[in-house]
């Protein structure tokens, strides 16, 4: 057996508290495709996800919905496994922190960190978010209120545990510094050390008093672990860290990349390689730090009637189009907007247009042409031929170099230039003059270079819409395994004896824009 090199990522882990919408859909679509690129770049991928159950939030919830937190967070998290397999994200694992095997071992930790004097008991007092469960000094609000959410904060005072975060700022600084990898992107780095290393790193509450839906503290069962300390850890817990199976661990830590959004990036950032630190093991490798899907009015909200459900989108226009809407609008230097005008937009246009038609064309010109058989090409250098080789090997090396930054936003659009690229390649050649004055040799190696192209595109686009991808290489008649591979994309002058099928099928039908975009305005108030 070759022994794969491994790759272990995981999404954070939701909160069930509610239905998940196209935001949380983002991040864990996200984690699938570069675990998708990564398996299919030869690695062992391992992903991991779950679901945070603990905290007073989900209490609160659960108590409004008329169950026990434990009833409530069982049927969330179905519902949580039930929409990731609508959306076919190839999970290795699923955690929820209500498991023995995650809470068992949130104890072992509380216990050695009170055993090195990283947890001591002291009194809290502070403005507390409810819904982000966390406390604020009060020069951390922002106009009197909670700087993650914005939202109303309140004054509390309790008995607690406190982790020593103090002690360790400084090596966290010098980890920072000498690992470029570890943040990305960079910028997130800057604004930990600015907003809040460098004021002073305030020792962290963990353990609470004021509800009891969590982990109990073993040696002190009136305090709670606090949120944060028992839904970081499950990073660990999910690979049986502690227990008495650590295969899984020793295989697969450190992680290589773990991903979040901009709102948790402070907790993954400082608390979690602190946690790290203090329990000597090694950092992760890359923590990625994504931006937000907005709406015009701000955030996705049920009051502001502004919210969009995946199963929606996916239901009226596939898996396909809504994974690669979501992936496109959020690129890594600002939020994303979503808006039902672009989603169409981005369909007719993109979809339908440029990729379904080229693919259509193609086929349609090699049945006309050549009675759909992929014409050979006899590699006769030609210089239109020579220059669209050249332009589409540098913009395959682009796209691979921007999927390995994980950088998916930038990738699709460089793979839309590709597709550009290959419709003006048409403009260039003229096919249909070249059949008509019976320039057959070049005809061939026209046809030739189109289908070599749309294989190409197949699979850059592999990571992203699976189902489309397999789609053109069907219809391009291509079934040999070895032109499927990531390898096979820098090769020219592979495809024999092959035949495209004989009525090209649209891969994405037009949209009427007017109705399709009352459509899903409609769905966002329902
Ligand atoms: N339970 C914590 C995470 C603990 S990880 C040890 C949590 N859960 S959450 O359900 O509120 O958010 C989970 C993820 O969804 C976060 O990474 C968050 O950034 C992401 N998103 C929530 N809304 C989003 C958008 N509108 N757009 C993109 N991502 C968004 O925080």
């Amino acid at each position: 057996m070759e022994n794969k090199a491994k790759f272990y990522i995981t999404t954070p882990i939701y909160y069930p508290s509610g239905k998940f919408h196209i935001g949380t859909a983002y991040t864990t679509t996200l984690a699938d495709t570069i675990k998708r690129y990564k398996t299919l770049r030869g690695y062992d991928a391992y992903l991991l996800t779950g679901t945070d159950e603990h905290g007073q939030k989900i209490q609160t919830v659960a108590e409004k919905n008329n169950k026990t937190p434990q009833e409530y967070v069982d049927a969330m998290a179905e519902e949580a496994k039930k929409l990731w397999k609508e959306m076919d994200i190839q999970y290795d694992d699923f955690i929820r922190t209500t498991e023995p095997r995650h809470t068992k071992i949130v104890q072992k930790i509380f216990d050695r960190f009170m055993e090195t004097g990283d947890i001591y008991k002291g009194n809290y007092e502070g403005w507390y978010c409810m819904p982000c469960e966390t406390y604020f000094t009060k020069t951390q609000l922002v106009d009197g209120r909670c700087p993650d959410c914005g939202r109303e904060v309140h004054l509390m005072k309790e008995e607690a545990y406190f982790f020593n975060m103090k002690k360790y700022a400084d090596r966290l600084l010098k980890y920072y510094d000498e690992h470029v990898e570890f943040v990305k992107p960079e910028y997130r780095k800057t604004e930990m050390i600015n907003n809040f290393i460098k004021p002073g790193l305030e020792d962290l509450c963990v353990s609470r008093t004021s509800f009891d839906w969590g982990v109990k503290v073993l040696k002190d069962p009136k305090h709670i672990v606090y949120v944060w300390l028992d839904a970081l850890t499950n990073y660990l817990t999910a690979l049986g860290y502690m227990s008495d199976d650590e295969t899984l661990f020793k295989k697969y830590w450190p992680a290589d990349l773990q991903i979040v959004g901009k709102d948790i990036a402070r907790f993954h950032l400082i608390y979690w390689p602190i946690f790290l630190m203090a329990l000597d093991l090694p950092l992760p490798k890359t923590i990625l730090v994504h931006n937000w899907i907005m709406m015009k009015d701000g955030k996705m909200s049920k009051s502001k009637g502004n919210v969009i459900y995946p199963e929606a989108l996916i239901e009226r226009y596939g898996l396909d189009a809504t994974k690669y809407y979501l992936l496109r609008e959020v690129p890594e230097a600002q939020d994303g907007l979503f808006t039902p005008e672009g989603f169409v937009e981005r369909y007719n246009s993109n979809l339908c247009n440029d990729l379904g038609n080229l693919l259509n064309r193609t086929v349609a010109m090699c049945n006309k042409y050549f009675d759909g058989v992929v014409p050979q090409y006899n590699g006769t250098p030609n210089e239109i031929d020579l220059e669209f080789e050249k332009f589409t090997q540098e913009q395959i090396k682009k796209i691979e170099q921007l999927y390995d930054e994980y950088n998916i936003s930038i990738a699709l659009q460089e793979v839309w230039v590709l597709i550009s690229r290959t419709n003006k390649y048409i403009d260039e050649t003229l096919p249909w003059v070249l059949a008509k004055e019976k320039q057959i040799e070049k005809l061939e190696s026209t046809i030739y270079h189109l289908i070599e192209n749309l294989r190409k595109i197949a699979l850059v686009l592999l990571p992203v819409m699976g189902n489309t991808s397999k789609e053109i290489l069907r219809q391009l008649g291509i079934d040999n395994s070895n032109l499927k591979t990531w390898e096979s994309l820098t090769k020219y002058n592979q495809i024999t004896k092959t035949k495209v099928i004989q009525k090209g099928e649209p891969l994405f039908m037009r949209l009427n824009t007017e109705e399709e975009i009352d459509y899903i305005k409609k769905d966002m108030k329902s």
